[in-house]
């Protein structure tokens, strides 16, 4: 008689196991003993055939193979399944928890939120008050508001790393290679930790759906939209980094990001003035927005 397939098949996931115990790396043994066990039991759970786990692999395949220096594919997969905020959300309840156990807590540290795909680093250092958006599609914003630390105390110099997509939720980056850098600048705080400069409002946009994330996005049935929202890297010397966004408090999709970024502290009002006079004695001929925002870093261990 031929032998029964069943104790081999319970068996693999404990041998595939053994296989790691000589390993020094104790977290990597870790991360992969775990990565076995849940594959191992999702494959069973489903009762995975062949052609699914082949088309599987296809998929993974083509995520891969749409990566490039302008693409990350594979970030959009961590992205739209939720595995990005999980991660940002761990490190945000350690910190949050280190900053509760501080006696002179007065704020909690800005809370993190995704960094997306259309960081570019290095875009240009400009002065306080100078706009990113003179001439690009959306309306006018004047973005204000200060760089203090957990204790209240301003910090000096903190760098303000902000991008966003234009009024039409477009980055420079998907606009082909010759735009260059557009809606995209560090700006510093002063000596009271204020910061501020003009861009535009942004718009909720479509996340990339012309690759293999976007036909899996429509095979579930999901909406492919972001909320409005301008994207924010907070930085200053001895201090821990935030890399975060502000939402537009009236955007759509601030209920159903597609990839779950949305924090509610980190949604605040753009008020709408019509044309005057703005904070910062600019005279505006058409009608502009005010979004105001205090960020909090932690002070690095
Ligand atoms: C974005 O903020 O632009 C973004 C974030 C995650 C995935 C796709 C886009
Ligand atoms: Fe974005």
């Amino acid at each position: 008689m031929a032998p029964s397939t069943e104790p081999q098949i319970d068996e693999l996931t404990a041998a595939v196991l053994r296989t790691f115990e000589g390993n020094a790396d104790a977290r990597y043994k870790e991360i992969m003993s775990a990565v076995v066990r849940h594959l191992h039991a999702l494959v069973k759970e489903v009762d995975l055939k062949p052609e699914e786990w082949m088309a599987a692999i296809q998929f993974i395949t083509r995520v891969g193979q749409t990566c490039s220096a302008q693409r990350q594919e594979c970030i959009l997969l961590s992205d739209t399944l939720g595995v990005s905020m999980l991660v940002v959300g761990l490190e945000q309840a350690r910190r949050s928890k280190q900053a509760l156990a501080d006696p002179a807590l007065r704020e909690m540290p800005t809370e993190a939120t995704v960094q997306g795909p259309f960081y570019w680093e290095g875009s240009p250092v400009l002065s306080a008050g100078s706009d990113i958006g003179q001439g690009l599609p959306g309306e006018p914003a004047y973005y204000s508001g200060t760089v203090s630390d957990t204790h209240g105390q301003a910090i000096a110099n903190a760098c303000l790393d902000v991008w966003s997509g234009d009024g039409e939720g477009v980055y420079d980056m998907q606009r082909g290679g010759e735009v260059g850098m557009r809606l995209r600048a560090r700006f510093h705080t002063d000596d009271q930790g204020r910061y501020r400069f003009w861009s535009i409002k942004p718009t909720y946009y479509p996340i990339p759906m012309d690759g293999p994330v976007g036909d899996m996005i429509n095979k579930m049935g999901r909406h492919p939209n972001r909320p409005g929202h301008i994207h924010a890297m907070v930085y200053a010397e001895c201090y821990v980094p935030v890399t975060t966004h502000l939402f537009p408090s009236d955007s759509p999709f601030l209920d159903s990001d597609v990839v779950f970024g949305v924090r509610n502290s980190l949604v605040v009002p753009w008020e709408k003035h019509p044309p005057g006079t703005a904070p910062d004695g600019r005279v505006m001929d058409r009608a502009y927005h005010t979004a105001r925002y205090d960020f909090h870093l932690a002070r690095a261990a």
